[in-house]
């Protein structure tokens, strides 16, 4: 075993970057359990300033390298050698994309992109059928039923899979498009977008675009599909679809401020269920009336079960002070879902209304 010391990746939010330590602390330990030989004597450590987590452990298989290069919260990875001098350890983080596809767009509303990483490599840890996928040389095929304007989707891009989203405002799915054809066309990338509105039957009122990247070749051929709809529609919406993870930041149930930069709800935990809410700057409606995030769980975790490969995860974020963990562990669990138990919590503060956590779930049979 080899003493490694891990640097945290810099944040520009304030807010975040103090709870990173912490976050890449329990980043690692969850995800050491994967690493060939384990981990061991893991700790936050300080050194001149900045701050590392270190840990024992042997860099031996390439799973073990794929792990420590694709970390949420860390920006480097060191030898600890001679008694504390750090050598450079040479990283391969997986890019089929640069990392500007998840770092350029700016809104309000936004999912931190070290925090929606983080989710995506927790749900990636634990979902078996991505192993089977990744295995047989397929693409992993990853939904988030709450997609907002897209960071789950293009973090998932970034690492190579299938994306698809569910998103109830129309202004947030366009967005979501716009971002992507923009970012395809500016960095050469051949696609083909194509949308479409249904009129009549059960999923009248929906709407859809997809983007097949690299469209030529099966080989290369990615896609992104993204639906405008309400979540508990996923098994009409994907019909005979398996998904390998399902991740999602859920509603906060709070309302976000509208002014740029200012990272602070305006509104308490009622206004946050609105049906009106700003985007963006811009109003929109929401379609499905007044939800908390407990009852768009309740009302979904079975349908977003219908659209999950067996092993597969679901890994969902929310804010604690609008739904308990318990509450939301014992939703996942009534619905058949084994919750993932890791060694350090992962809840931090966002802002004044909002302390946000991660939860796991797994399906091993569907
Ligand atoms: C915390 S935000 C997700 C933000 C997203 N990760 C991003 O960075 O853009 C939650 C999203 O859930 C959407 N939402 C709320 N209720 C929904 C429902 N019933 N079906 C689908 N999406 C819903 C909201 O419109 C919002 O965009």
């Amino acid at each position: 075993m080899a003493r490694y010391a891990l640097l945290t990746r810099e944040s520009s939010n304030r807010v975040f970057g103090a709870a990173a330590p912490a976050l890449l602390a329990a980043e690692v330990e969850a995800l050491g359990e994967h690493l060939s030989g384990g981990l061991d004597r893991g700790e936050v450590v300080v050194f001149g300033g900045l701050s590392y987590f270190c840990f024992e452990a042997s860099m031996v298989t390439s799973l073990d390298t794929f792990i420590l290069s694709n970390l949420a919260l860390a920006r480097g990875l060191f030898e600890v050698v001679d008694g504390g001098a750090l050598r450079p350890v040479e990283l391969q983080p997986l890019e089929f994309f640069a990392s500007d596809v998840v770092t350029i767009q700016r809104y309000v509303g936004k999912t931190n992109e070290q925090f929606t990483h983080l989710l995506v490599n927790l749900g990636l840890a634990a979902s078996r059928s991505a192993d089977a996928r990744a295995a047989s040389g397929e693409r992993v095929s990853l939904l988030d039923p709450v997609s907002g304007r897209g960071s789950t989707l293009n973090r998932g891009l970034a690492y190579g899979f299938h994306v698809a989203g569910v998103e109830v405002e129309q202004a947030n799915v366009e967005q979501c498009r716009g971002f992507l054809s923009t970012y395809l066309k500016e960095h050469r990338v051949k696609h083909k977008v194509s949308s479409e509105r249904v009129r009549n039957g059960p999923l009248a009122g929906t709407s859809a675009f997809e983007i097949a990247i690299r469209p030529a070749s099966d080989a290369h051929c990615q896609h992104v599909r993204v639906v405008r709809a309400s979540t508990e529609q996923c098994p009409q919406l994907f019909p005979g679809k398996r998904f390998d993870l399902i991740v999602g930041d859920l509603p906060y149930g709070v309302h976000h401020s509208s002014k740029r930069g200012s990272g602070s709800p305006r509104s308490g935990p009622k206004a946050a269920t609105s049906s009106r809410q700003r985007a963006g700057g811009g109003r929109v409606e929401s379609t499905t009336g007044v939800r908390s995030p407990e009852q768009l769980v309740a009302t979904s975790i079975t349908r977003w079960r219908q659209v999950m490969a067996k092993g597969a995860s679901l890994t969902l974020s929310w804010n604690v002070q609008t739904l308990s963990r318990e509450r939301l562990g014992n939703l996942l669990t009534d619905a058949g879902f084994d919750v993932v138990i890791h060694p350090r919590s992962f809840e931090h503060v966002v802002d004044r209304q909002i302390t946000r956590d991660l939860i796991v779930g797994r399906v091993d049979a569907v």
